[in-house]
């Protein structure tokens, strides 16, 4: 965290000529990496979009470009004057967007510009801090949505009595891990897994437990082999059917055994698919180093043994010219695509790739448009394993967006990976146009966007996951909606990274909610760079296990009021996975955290709303814990956009 220095003498752009005195502070000094923006990045002197600053025709110097819904709390603690600034909506963007300004202390609105739009002089705020010891300055949606939201506070800045004191930007969050360490054998993941017949196949057994251990693999179809080295089996995938094996893992601890069905007869992604996708950590600056570096960081940090297998390079993989015959290249930053997918195989992974139906993709590059049928086979020959198939460019070549418009680019690819003689997972990347939900399975999709982009901000998160209820009824196994890829750890869109601005408790939501969701769940960060809370996060065996389970059912919303909401999803052996979300209520104070504990809101959680008639068994998911029988209803204490996850067991 950045530490501010107490002499500070600046000479601002709308200030000209007047010099600072040492008892201000301006806010761009402060450790803006925690602002939160609900689109794009902030920038100091410049928009959200990066340019000059400039409100009604007016352009300032000095300030910060950002973009609604955008907060930023900071710790006065008590000794400040005032607050002072200029606030507007930028004139960068063609089309108008509307927010509010507010100025929050210790829980109180302290100023509110009221609603404001495009091309509305900036106001001026002048706002007491005496005694207050936490301040916040937000930026609301002004109440409709976020789009063209480009806001800019300008020269804000605080006052002293005396020379400003060291401060800190952000109240420090306390990263608390709840996934306890298990020594005991335990083997993870799916119980079932999709292939089709004589097909490739691979599978590394996700195993963990305290070391030395012993797995072994028995009852194997003929054609499939176990290699203890990489803990994979691999081989030709079996006649259609269904083929039952037991794996059994043994350390000083005990000896555990689980039966595990290939299923040759069900397509593929019979649960969602696990693993990372290079987009939301190095966007466009992806390379081959990275990805081997992902891979290797999949295996060397245990997610390969919770059951996280895809490693899928998005765009920027692309040559821009293809050869004399059509062929599809990588460019210079992926020497050689078979050598790369060649040792994601070998370590038990799989390869994911990303294209589009149009001439480019969304990044500028070559797209699969007319040369569909020699992409699929050119990624087969690969040993691609999984595809994300992006709208991009398509937007051009459709004639309008109708449903036989929406749907055919991607029929077609499906129709050209059938004939490439390989299991390729197929993801459909529209957005959710058209509702794609309804139609995905289909065109033959295993999974598909129901939504635009994540950043990792809880505006974005929340607005998208807490919305799913649409596409519940539509996900079963081999076709998921897919909210979007997971935006915890260090994240960025490249090449530069920082710290998910998710706090930790909106980081347990994330999860916990993707979980419930049965969605797709593709790590977005740097996988070299996790730290042991990203790492309790992805590894916690209980709530991945809610995420994969064989039923395949997406939870529904069962109860909202007063900011709670519980998603219940039920499970293949008859017990049920419920979430206890504390979203907050749409007042502006309840978005910070104000106390050094998060704040909670007592529920009650009753049986009538997960329409239940017995007794039941309540299980904490993340911490692993039993809590005990219960008749009627449950307490529970759920932090400020946290989450409490439970198993509920009935006799
Ligand atoms: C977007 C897509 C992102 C990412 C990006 C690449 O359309 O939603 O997930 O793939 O394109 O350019």
């Amino acid at each position: 965290m950045k530490i501010i220095t107490g002499l500070i003498i600046i000479v601002s752009g709308a200030m000209i000529g007047c010099t600072v005195s040492k008892n201000v502070l301006f806010v761009d000094q402060l450790d803006l990496t925690q602002m939160e923006s609900g689109w794009g990045e902030n920038h100091i002197n410049k928009s959200v979009d990066g340019n000059p600053l400039k409100i009604a025709g007016k352009t300032y110097e000095r300030g910060i470009g950002t973009h609604a819904v955008s907060k930023f709390l900071i710790n006065t603690g008590g000794t400040a004057v005032s607050f002072d600034a200029l606030a507007g909506v930028d004139d960068e963007n063609s089309k108008p967007g509307t927010v509010e300004f507010k100025i929050l202390g210790d829980r109180k609105v302290l100023w509110s510009s009221g609603i404001m739009k495009q091309g509305d002089a900036a106001k001026s705020i002048h706002v007491s801090l005496k005694g207050i010891k936490k301040m916040a300055m937000l930026v609301t949606d002004g109440g409709d949505n976020i789009n063209y939201d480009h806001a800019d506070w300008i020269n804000p800045r605080i006052t002293y009595s005396q020379t400003a004191p060291m401060v800190s930007s952000v109240i420090q969050k306390e990263y608390y891990i709840l996934t306890p360490v298990n020594n005991k054998p335990r083997i993870n993941g799916a119980s079932v897994v999709g292939a089709n017949p004589n097909h490739d196949f691979i599978f590394r057994v996700p195993v963990t437990g305290k070391p030395p251990l012993k797995v072994s693999v028995k009852g194997l179809p003929s054609g499939l082999l176990y290699d203890s080295g990489n803990r994979s089996i691999s081989g030709k995938a079996p006649a259609k059917g269904a083929y039952e094996f037991l794996v059994t893992a043994e350390n000083a601890e005990g000896s555990v055994s689980k039966k595990i069905t290939i299923r040759t007869d069900k397509g593929l992604s019979l649960t969602p698919p696990l693993g990372w996708n290079s987009w939301n950590c190095w966007g466009l600056s992806v390379d081959q180093k990275k990805v081997k570096a992902a891979a290797d960081a999949m295996v060397s940090s245990g997610l390969a043994d919770h059951g996280w297998t895809y490693i899928n390079i998005d765009d920027g993989w692309e040559a821009s010219e293809r050869t004399m015959e059509g062929e599809l290249l990588a460019n210079e930053k992926f020497p050689d695509m078979k050598v790369l997918t060649n040792y994601v195989h070998s370590l038990g992974l799989k390869s994911g790739i990303y294209s589009s139906p149009g001439p480019q993709t969304c990044g500028g590059f070559q797209g699969s448009y007319q040369n569909e049928l020699s992409d699929a086979r050119t990624w087969a020959k690969w040993g691609i394993d999984y595809v994300k198939y992006d709208w991009c460019s398509y937007g051009q070549i459709a004639i309008d967006q109708s449903l036989p418009e929406l749907k055919k680019p991607y029929e077609l690819m499906r129709k050209m990976l059938d004939q490439a003689d390989r299991d390729i997972v197929y993801s459909l990347c529209q957005y959710g146009m058209g509702k794609v939900w309804e139609w995905g399975a289909e065109v033959g999709g295993n999974l598909w966007r129901t939504t635009g982009d994540i950043t990792d901000s809880w505006n974005s998160m929340a607005g998208i996951g807490f919305a799913q209820s649409k596409s519940s009824a539509f996900a079963k196994p081999g076709n998921w909606n897919d909210p979007d890829m997971l935006v915890v750890g260090q994240v960025g869109w490249g090449p530069s990274l920082h710290p998910s601005k998710l706090t930790p408790d909106e980081q347990y939501t994330h999860i916990s909610l993707w979980a419930l969701l049965a969605s797709p769940l593709l790590i977005g960060c740097d996988m070299t760079q996790m730290d042991a809370f990203t790492l309790n996060l992805l590894t916690n065996d209980e709530v991945l296990e809610i995420n994969q389970d064989a039923l395949g059912k997406q939870a529904g919303l069962i109860s909202e009021k007063d900011g709670i909401q519980i998603w219940m999803k039920p499970l293949s052996d008859g017990t049920m996975a419920v979430g206890v979300f504390n979203i907050g209520t749409a007042d502006g104070t309840e978005s910070f955290n104000w106390d050094d504990q998060p704040n909670a809101k007592k529920v009650t959680v009753t049986a009538e709303e997960l329409a239940l008639k017995t007794k039941f068994k309540v299980r904490d998911a993340w911490r692993q814990t039993d809590l005990g029988e219960f008749t009627g209803s449950f307490e529970t204490n759920v932090p400020f956009h946290g989450v409490m996850l439970y198993r509920i067991i009935t006799q």
